[in-house]
């Protein structure tokens, strides 16, 4: 039997309405506009698409979105000094700074740098060690493995008690995912690189989250029938057949996939609508938490 199609497109829009609604609700009861700061250092082109992408769906649902583009010569200090500067701005209430950033650049003391309230992209090592933990909750989520979980909700699998594989390990997405599910009292396995037999663990899996960034490396004979399957990759394949002589595919082989998996997210389509939409979540929720502690 042929898996459910979880489509992230139909999800995302539900939710950007609903965010839509309480921003419009925010602004009408408190004359407050919810804003991001969206920080973009050099010239990599997919992360000014993601950027502009994310400022897009800002203007859609009625966030305030400010623009920083910054040349790949940015120093450490002037960085620093524009974060220390957002973070004194009311009109401010999330600060993103796309990555990559630039190798010269201490990342990690950049992020730091972003006062807590605001960290609506979740890196802090603050929120990133609340994550990490058990019994603590971090102030916000990072948008990627977040909208992964909204996902799950919505297929209703129980997360609990799941045997739970991430494929890939990175900072935004293979690590707090793993995090979260481990939250939710799944049994959690990260896989990567120097994993033995990759297909003999992801066949354990009940949930899977592939996030690795290697195209359709999931085949059908390595997926658990039944599994829910969550493809949070994104990756260009040439493909002459195609009017622009390329096509976009996920981690995933879908079309066999889909066949064995209880559940699938396509690629496009699945996860990327999401992570948007979740940082507009973060970023209304850090509006709301700015209301709260003003007492307005
Ligand atoms: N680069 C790739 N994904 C992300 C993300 O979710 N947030 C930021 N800030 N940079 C990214």
């Amino acid at each position: 039997m042929s898996a459910q199609i979880i489509d992230g497109n139909v999800i995302a829009e539900r939710m950007q309405a609903e965010i839509a609604a309480a921003v419009q609700k925010m602004k009408d009861e408190h004359g407050v506009t919810p804003g991001l700061a969206a920080v973009l250092v050099g010239d990599n082109p997919a992360s000014r698409q993601y950027v502009g992408m994310k400022r897009r769906r800002c203007a859609k649902v009625g966030i305030d979105s400010f623009g920083y583009e910054l040349p790949a010569t940015t120093t450490q200090e002037e960085l620093h000094k524009l974060i220390l500067e957002l973070n004194a701005d009311p009109k401010v209430h999330g600060i993103l700074v796309q990555l990559p950033l630039p190798d010269h650049i201490d990342e990690e003391a950049i992020l730091g740098a972003i006062q807590l309230e605001k960290d609506v992209d979740g890196f802090h090592p603050v929120n990133i060690g609340r994550l990490a933990m058990k019994g603590r909750e971090p102030l916000f989520i990072p948008a990627t493995p977040y909208g992964c979980m909204v996902l799950l909700d919505e297929v209703g699998v129980q997360v609990s008690g799941a045997n739970a594989v991430v494929l890939g390990r990175s900072n935004i997405v293979g690590l707090p995912a793993a995090m979260l599910l481990l939250h939710r009292n799944a049994t959690v396995t990260i896989c990567h690189s120097r994993t033995k037999d990759l297909p003999a663990v992801v066949r354990t899996a009940d949930i899977l989250i592939a996030a690795v960034g290697r195209p359709e490396m999931v085949k059908a004979d390595w997926v658990k029938p039944g599994a829910v399957v969550i493809d949070v990759g994104s990756n260009r394949i040439e493909d002459p057949t195609a009017e622009k002589g390329y096509r976009w595919v996920g981690d995933v082989a879908f079309d066999e996939v889909k066949e064995v998996a209880g559940a699938i997210t396509p690629s496009p389509g699945g996860v990327g609508p999401m992570t948007i939409t979740m940082l507009l979540k973060n970023t209304l929720r850090a509006a709301e938490m700015a209301i709260a502690k003003a007492g307005k």
